[in-house]
């Protein structure tokens, strides 16, 4: 697995098996609608977790029709055939999801008021699961021993950039209506307020039932179990332990605190800082 699976965009590394410089180009042209909901998160955070709630939480609208992740995700950045129409075609309300921070997302997204759901996890833990991640993945590099990958991690030379950049920039739009930020850390401490919080921000209520099953579903353990079915051979790779504080398991002193000084001198007294579970 070689370098040559990535390719670089506006100075930022993606996979060239999921994304292209056209798509990037292209992503102005999509009309966004007041009733679409956008999911976004750096990579490893928490994004399939959240989709498939955003998914189940869409598919019990009353008078809707029941759509699979498959028919009912747009993933913003990744290529797919026919992608510009059969958003333009989908039916209301569609769901994007993202890797992308606020300032490389679309503006017609913020000036439409789509609803935008923001997950956030402890870096540690996002970093760790990235390494596994990359090197699972076929689509990805191979990045050698956990400490050069620590290194990769820290200078923002993976995937979709630098962590802190991604934090920053969502930082500054805290406030904004219609954003709203989780941590991975929130919804596994208490996955039904997790659910009612969203379910809340996107304005739909539901019975308590109906939320306790999608409670149910959204566990690790039910989401690790229906892996196959839902991402194929990507299943194992990407419902890996699903823990809080793994990282510990990896980091050695030195560089928990050299990530301890960089998430200080980024995000010490901001809003988001206060947010992340750190
Ligand atoms: S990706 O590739 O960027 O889209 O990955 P992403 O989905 O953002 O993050 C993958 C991590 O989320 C964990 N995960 C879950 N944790 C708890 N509960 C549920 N239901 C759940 N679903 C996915 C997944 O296991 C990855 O974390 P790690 O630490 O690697 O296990």
């Amino acid at each position: 697995k070689s370098e040559e699976l990535l390719f670089s965009y506006k100075g930022v590394l993606y996979p060239i098996g999921l994304c292209s410089a056209e798509t990037f180009q292209a992503l102005d042209t999509i009309e966004f609608r007041q009733d679409d909901v956008f999911l976004a998160a750096y990579p490893k955070c928490g994004t399939n977790w959240t989709r498939h709630i955003l998914n189940d939480l869409i598919n019990s609208l009353p008078n809707n029709k029941e759509l699979s992740q498959l028919e009912r995700i747009h993933v913003l950045e990744f290529e797919a055939s026919e992608k510009f129409q059969k958003i333009k075609n989908a039916p209301s309300p569609r769901l994007f999801s993202t890797h992308l921070h606020y300032d490389d997302i679309p503006k017609a997204v913020f000036e439409n008021k789509v609803k935008v759901l923001v997950v956030f996890r402890n870096p540690k833990d996002a970093a760790v699961s990235y390494y596994h991640f990359y090197n699972k993945n076929p689509g990805l590099p191979n990045v050698g021993s956990w400490d050069e990958f620590f290194q990769k991690f820290m200078s923002g030379e993976v995937t979709w950039s630098s962590y802190f950049d991604h934090a920053l920039s969502w930082n500054k739009h805290m406030d904004e209506e219609n954003i709203m930020i989780i941590t991975y850390e929130e919804m596994k401490e208490n996955l039904p307020g997790g659910v009612k919080q969203i379910a809340e921000f996107l304005g739909f209520s539901l019975p308590e039932e109906k939320i306790q099953s999608i409670v149910e579903n959204a566990t690790f353990e039910s989401m690790s179990n229906k892996s196959q079915e839902t991402h194929g051979k990507f299943g194992p790779i990407l419902f890996r332990k699903g823990d809080v504080g793994d990282w510990k398991n990896l980091f050695t002193e030195a560089q928990s605190q050299e990530m301890d000084a960089k998430f200080k001198e980024c995000l010490a007294g901001t809003k988001l800082g206060a947010k992340i579970k750190y």
